[in-house]
């Protein structure tokens, strides 16, 4: 049974502070688990199993038994919250698709990507490809088997080579781009996170990893958006939070990646850890290193509460509790905090120009969009609900626009420091702005005040403007919302 929606994230809460900080913050979970916290707290939603190929893998690629997936779509959707799938093509909990060839993959890679299209910002394409043991080598089991090295030379990246990463990946950048999708491929996997390991070794495993998305994430590929770091920290040596994360973050981000923590528990005890601090240190040690990286795009954690986590011994989330009945610990207070302080001083510094002239042409060049943010000066204050009004004109040709945006404090107090956000109807895309700085994740937009206009006195107005791309139609978006509450239309 579907469950009722509950009121969108709003006010304080993970997922907002983390929107108004260019982000998403998510959490994994089961239709069982789907009390209201999971709308009020989190802006993204990952599956914990329920797209796992063992329950919806069928005969030949064929996809069967979503209903539990589709539940959680469904919840997500109906509380704004971004849906990353998990996952295609992986080792463990494979089901029927255990021991496939790379048609049979291929065959399921489309059926996946097609059942949900865009309710799916993010997908892992493949998940675990690495050995452990910080080996740098490959897991030697299927879909391992499907590889071959033909000329020897120790990797699978040569032309003669078969790669069952790089043609599971070139099947779904097929769908995705054949059938006009934003659905962005991922490739997920764990022990990634730091640079180095305990002792200072080379992360081998991160060095594997980085050198699978280079190749794949550029020309003539292109076909990886992202990787996820899956960021589940205990004290096996390889498992550590490093000082070194933030640059391990940041390598991958140069290549033109997103990077996302995508299963993020931290061991509450982690005495043999080099780093030695408490639970809630660490974890808004791990939210700094993201927030400092622009293209650290999104951080999910494993799970709500500690009793409920597959690890539930190492009490590594930010609730205690248990069927909906939840008890914030210190470490959702650390990592809230963290979250409301924003980006901080992050690369790429956008430099928003003050009164540009953009002159649309037929045929404009879209600049790719980058993921930079500045913080907004002051702390933003909650205007209650409606307080603010927001016009908004485009001027649109065949393949772009440009919109016009005005912001009013309809309230009684001061705003210092605002964050305007949307969600795009169709697929259009922002490739520059000006008086604000504007980030797009997946088709949800953010508008965060440049310096010289974070202060709106009761009554007053902030207007900025943006260049975009797109295809089809250009339908203006649904519902604005400032520093998180729903504005009214003028
Ligand atoms: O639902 C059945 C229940 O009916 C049965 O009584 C019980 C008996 O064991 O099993 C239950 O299913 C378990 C399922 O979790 C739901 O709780 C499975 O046995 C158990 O294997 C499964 O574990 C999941 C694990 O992946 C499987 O590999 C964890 O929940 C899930 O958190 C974990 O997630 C993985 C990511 O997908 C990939 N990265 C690592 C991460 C943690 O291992």
């Amino acid at each position: 049974m579907r469950p009722a929606p509950v009121q969108a994230a709003t006010g304080d809460s993970l997922g907002v502070a983390a929107t108004k900080a260019g982000l998403y913050f998510g959490v994994a979970a089961s239709p069982g688990r789907l009390s209201g916290i999971v709308g009020r707290e989190f802006s993204q939603l990952t599956p914990e199993n329920d797209m796992k190929p063992d329950t919806i893998a069928g005969h030949g690629g064929t996809v069967q038994n979503t209903g539990s997936a589709d539940t959680l779509v469904d919840y997500a959707q109906s509380n704004n919250m971004i849906v990353r799938g998990h996952t295609m093509v992986w080792y463990s909990q494979a089901g029927s698709l255990s021991g496939a060839n790379q048609p049979t993959l291929n065959t399921y890679i489309k059926n996946v990507l097609l059942k949900w299209g865009n309710k799916i910002a993010y997908w892992d394409v493949v998940n675990e490809a690495l050995d452990d043991n910080n080996t740098g080598e490959r897991r030697n089991q299927w879909p391992h088997t499907l590889d071959k090295d033909a000329n020897n030379d120790g990797d699978y990246f040569d032309s003669s080579d078969t790669d069952y990463i790089r043609d599971s990946f070139k099947q779904a950048r097929q769908v995705v781009d054949s059938n006009g999708l934003r659905t962005k491929l991922c490739i997920n996997d764990y022990d990634i996170e730091g640079l180095t390991v305990k002792g200072g070794s080379k992360n081998k495993k991160s060095d594997a990893m980085y050198e699978i998305v280079k190749k794949y994430s550029q020309e003539p590929y292109k076909y990886i958006d992202c990787v996820g770091f899956q960021a589940h920290f205990n004290d096996n040596p390889n498992s550590i939070i490093t000082d070194d994360l933030e640059d391990n973050i940041r390598r991958f981000a140069e290549l033109g990646v997103e990077v996302h923590l995508s299963e993020l528990d931290i061991d509450d005890d982690l005495s043999n850890n080099d780093i030695g601090a408490g639970q809630a240190a660490n974890y808004r040690k791990v939210v700094r290193a993201c927030l400092n990286v622009a293209k650290c795009t999104g951080i999910t954690v494993w799970g709500i509460s500690d009793s409920e986590s597959w690890r539930s011994s190492e009490r590594g989330l930010l609730f205690t509790g248990s069927n909906g009945n939840y008890t914030k610990k210190a470490a959702y207070t650390a990592v809230l905090e963290e979250l409301k302080k924003g980006r901080g001083t992050v690369d790429p510094t956008p430099t928003p120009t003050d009164s540009p002239t953009p002159t649309p042409t037929d045929s404009p060049t879209p600049t790719p969009t980058d993921t930079p943010t500045s913080t907004p000066t002051g702390s933003p204050t909650q205007p209650p609900e409606s307080d603010c009004r927001v016009s908004y004109s485009d001027n649109t040709w065949n393949t772009g626009f440009t919109a016009a945006v005005t912001v009013e404090n309809a309230g009684d107090d001061t705003i210092d420091g605002w964050s305007l956000t949307w969600t795009w109807p169709g697929d259009q895309k922002v490739t520059s702005a000006w008086n604000a700085t504007v980030t797009q994740s997946g088709n949800r937009v953010t508008a965060r005040n440049a310096s010289y206009n974070s202060l709106l006195a009761p009554g007053a107005t902030a207007s900025f403007g943006f260049q975009a791309s797109y295809s089809g139609s250009n339908d203006a978006p649904q519902e604005f919302a400032l520093n998180g509450v729903t504005c009214t239309r003028g």
